[in-house]
């Protein structure tokens, strides 16, 4: 079994993932730390020195070949891989796919606390922070929203979180 986690960054997708994995017995892993792992350099060095571009290339060829194996595992991928080249459709077809669908208000809250490590917002403040989300979750959506899970997190705790994902896997998913 494969699982996919997919939403905006801050919505808990790497947490959920170890939390998830953990209860269906399953190995969790993390496309970013893949990609750093693979490349020996970290994300936010990446986009620096190498470009958008070549991280958006380094992050479609890991999760195709994530996804070319017999392993089972629960995925988290960062926010922008299913809007990107045929991740989605790689995505679809591979796996079971969850979207973590926050608020623009929870997730400004998350990643107004936790920007660090992440190209795309740093050094923004709270208020240009709400605009970019309000904006780039709206061009992102449709990619989300094609998920066959949809699971909401707001004014949840990631164990909630957990509990309610594993429930719905296990009753909809179990052979
Ligand atoms: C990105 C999200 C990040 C990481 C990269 C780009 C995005 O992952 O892949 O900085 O385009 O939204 P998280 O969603 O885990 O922060």
């Amino acid at each position: 079994m494969k699982i996919i986690l997919m939403g905006y960054m801050g919505s808990g997708k790497s947490t959920l993932a170890r939390k998830v994995a953990e209860r269906l017995d399953l190995k969790a892993l993390d496309l970013d730390q893949v990609i750093e792992d693979k490349e020996q350099i970290s994300i936010p060095e990446i986009f620096k020195t190498k470009g958008e571009i070549y991280f958006r290339k380094a992050e479609n060829q890991h999760l195709a070949e994530l996804l070319s194996g017999d392993e089972s595992f629960v995925l988290a991928v960062g926010g922008g891989t299913p809007c990107y080249a045929n991740n989605i459709d790689l995505i679809k077809s591979f796996s079971i796919s969850v979207y973590l669908k926050g608020s623009i208000n929870t997730l400004k809250n998350r990643l107004n606390k936790g920007k660090g490590g992440r190209p795309l917002i740093e050094g923004m403040d709270e208020e240009q922070l709400t605009e970019f989300i309000a904006k780039h979750l709206f061009e992102r959506r449709s990619f989300y929203e094609q998920s066959d899970v949809v699971l909401s997190i707001d004014e949840k705790d990631a164990d909630q979180n957990a509990a309610e994902l594993t429930n719905l896997i296990r009753i909809h998913y179990s052979k």
